[in-house]
């Protein structure tokens, strides 16, 4: 809204006022009319309407008789006016926290009965040369076909590369724009089942990120810049809290999963960390000193032959996917969630616990749920053990294998020389 023009009514008012004053602020303080407001008041008498300056220790300044004989009109301001722009900023400040609270602690309640799964997936990078997209292919078809399997993914969907970096366009066989088709059909082969993903760095390099986010909630799912964090509610009144980001700050030579675990014990103690970033995969529990429990989880990435980790002479330590089964059932903490690092396994186990839910005659002993407390180990029906149980026993971090497919939780810890594992990949 422009200004209204200064009135001579107004101008010789302000004047009065600075006169008695001795200061615009003085007499801004006095009349309770803003210093904005009377100063601009103030200078159209002096400079429009021809009246002396009388601010203190202000000399008048020296007029020539026809000062005034040509008068400048005043033309409206480009400018939003004072009022208007703090009005303008506190709506916006509110809209801004209103999105930002929201997104705290997103509910997201449970419509189906018994155990689910999520299949939680590492940086795609869907269009590097290494990128295992037959991978990728048996990870996607697994979540659309196994019953109460859903999918997150902690980001880096692209290479995307920008500045220095776009030179690499000439040693990779896909353009931006085959990109965006491969993301967008990425997407779509979770069959609607990819619960949110997390923008990793190259996802947010050259704003890319709002086409992905884009292109994510045409596929139902969603994309948020720093991460998602979710209560899974089932209708038991269980809830599960998934914490996840494409990176957690905090690393160490000694601990891939470092800067997850770091948040587990000095954060809000969630149910599941995840993360991706580093290309190196891993996993760790830990137990609160309440008994609670945080799995934390760190993704490598489906591009697994990389002459980034191959110059720096890293080792591989694949874990491109995880599979976290959650029991709204359990008797115990221990028996809330159960991690896989084989999702085969883990969906096999998943399908499993679904059955033995709608069926509790299948529950060996006539018990109606998994007794908890010290894992699994003993188990006389059969299902697989998974990374939770193996980690339970073996009491501490477990690292990727090292061999070309995913570990088998405790199967494989060989960890290796990490240094260097900080840099940004
Ligand atoms: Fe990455
Ligand atoms: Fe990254």
């Amino acid at each position: 809204m422009a200004q209204q023009p200064v009135t001579q009514e107004q101008a010789a008012e302000a004047h009065r006022l600075v006169a008695q004053a001795g200061s615009v602020w003085g007499a801004a303080q006095t009349a309770g009319i803003p210093e904005s407001t009377l100063n601009r008041r103030y200078g159209a008498a002096v400079a429009r309407y021809g009246m002396p300056e009388v601010r203190r220790g202000k000399a008048a300044p020296a007029r020539a008789p026809d000062a005034g004989a040509i008068v400048m009109p005043e033309l409206p301001e480009d400018t939003a006016p004072y009022d208007e722009l703090k009005a303008r900023s506190i709506r916006e400040f509110n809209r801004y926290k209103t999105a930002h609270d929201a997104r705290r602690l997103v509910k997201l309640p449970v419509r189906m009965e018994g155990p689910i799964g999520l299949l939680a997936t590492g940086d795609p990078h869907v269009d590097a040369r290494g990128c295992d997209w037959s991978l990728i292919d048996a990870h996607t078809k697994l979540v659309r076909e196994t019953e109460g399997l859903f999918a997150t993914n902690v980001g880096d969907l692209a290479n995307n590369w920008v500045g220095r970096l776009a030179r690499l366009y000439a040693e990779q066989h896909v353009t931006p724009r085959e990109t965006r088709v491969l993301i967008e059909g990425f997407f779509s082969d979770f069959g609607g089942k990819l619960l949110f993903v997390d923008c990793g760095n190259h996802d947010v390099w050259n704003g890319q990120d709002d086409l992905y986010r884009w292109l994510a909630r045409a596929a139902a799912s969603s994309m948020a810049w720093h991460g998602n964090r979710v209560a899974l509610e089932f209708s038991t009144g269980a809830r599960v809290v998934v914490n996840s980001r494409h990176d957690f700050k905090g690393s160490s030579q000694w601990n891939i999963t470092h800067g997850p675990l770091k948040a587990a014990m000095m954060g809000d103690r969630d149910d599941i960390y995840t993360c991706g970033h580093l290309h190196a995969g891993g996993y760790q529990m830990l137990v609160h000193a309440g008994g609670e429990i945080s799995h934390v989880c760190r993704l490598s990435s489906y591009k697994v032959l990389d002459p980034f980790k191959d110059e720096h002479g890293w080792r591989d330590q694949h874990l491109p996917a995880a599979l976290f089964v959650l029991n709204p059932a359990a008797a115990s903490p221990a028996a809330k969630v159960t991690v896989f690092a084989d999702p085969q396994e883990g969906a096999d186990y998943l399908t499993y616990l679904r059955r033995r839910h709608a069926t509790p005659s299948l529950v060996p002993g006539g018990r109606s749920e998994v007794r908890g407390g010290g894992g699994a180990s003993g188990r006389r029906d059969g299902v697989p053990s998974g990374l939770g149980d193996a980690a339970r026993r073996a009491g501490a971090d477990v690292s990727g294998g090292k061999s070309g497919r995913p570990a088998r939780l405790g199967g494989d810890r060989s960890g290796g020389n990490l240094s260097g594992r900080g840099k940004r990949r």
